[in-house]
């Protein structure tokens, strides 16, 4: 195949362009984390990531692409030990990430929000005192809920799980009073299961000046598609992909497929 546009320079004759074998962008992922990455009843492998990543490496970039599912925890190393080429998996920006992965430009905001049982004992921040919230392990979740400890007078038990939907299997089994999460995904999780709600209240998105969304933010945050960071060629050309995407429209396209109604 010649992997699309005839880069010259990275290509010594289209199947090695940016140094893939065979074309194939391989992306790890920990799924589930509907709307991002999830499967559909029939098995089908989708989500905001999935399509993004399409529209990026297969549309713009003429390559393919190829999911790897992959734990959340140790998702960094894994990718700096070359198991596959990108993270793309809701991954959000920080500091301390970019101390080891080079981050794409943002492609998505989000906030880190609290779900809790409608109608039960938690419908402020201060009601999580002496009470247990559960997150998904090595997340941003988990940090946001070390400060939100902190707030407390260290009065919060943090659960943390493997994969986000064991924090909410916990809320509906009342192991924990609250799950702190991103908030599209805990939106997903209050749309499909009856008797739980966002924690609602202002917050970090008001703080920063923003279109706040109508629930408590602890945070605002920005996901980016993370690279090894001797990987710049690649990352370079994926962000003009990125671009693309969104200067066409197509971004606009997948948002609405995943966020609309
Ligand atoms: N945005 C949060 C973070 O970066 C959670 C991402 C979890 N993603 C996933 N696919 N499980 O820590």
């Amino acid at each position: 195949s010649d992997g699309g546009d005839g880069d010259d320079e990275s290509s010594d004759g289209g199947d090695s362009q940016y140094g893939l074998s065979n074309g194939v962008v391989t992306v790890g992922s920990d799924i589930p984390y509907k709307p991002f990455e999830y499967r559909t009843e029939d098995g089908d492998l989708t989500g905001f990531d999935v399509k993004m990543a399409e529209a990026i490496y297969v549309d713009e970039m003429g390559l393919d692409y190829e999911f790897q599912p992959t734990a959340w925890d140790g998702i960094i190393p894994s990718l700096n030990n070359g198991n596959f080429r990108v993270i793309m998996s809701a991954m959000t920006i920080n500091d301390e990430r970019a101390e080891k992965v080079d981050f794409s430009e943002p492609y998505f905001t989000a906030y880190q929000t609290v779900v809790v049982i409608e109608g039960g004992d938690v419908s402020s921040k201060q009601d999580l005192e002496g009470k247990a919230v559960g997150v998904q392990k090595g997340t941003t979740g988990e940090t946001a809920a070390e400060q939100l400890k902190e707030e407390l007078g260290g009065n919060l038990e943090i659960q943390s799980y493997d994969q986000i939907t064991g924090a909410f299997d916990a809320l509906i089994n009342n192991q924990v009073s609250a799950v702190v999460n991103d908030n599209t995904v805990n939106g997903e999780f209050v749309a499909e299961q009856d008797g739980v709600g966002f924690l609602e209240g202002e917050g970090a998105a008001e703080e920063a000046g923003q279109d706040a969304p109508p629930y408590l933010t602890l945070t605002v945050e920005n996901y980016g598609i993370a690279f090894r960071q001797e990987d710049d060629e690649f990352n370079k050309a994926v962000n003009e992909a990125l671009a693309a995407v969104k200067e066409s429209g197509r971004y606009d396209e997948i948002y609405n497929e995943f966020f609309a109604g």
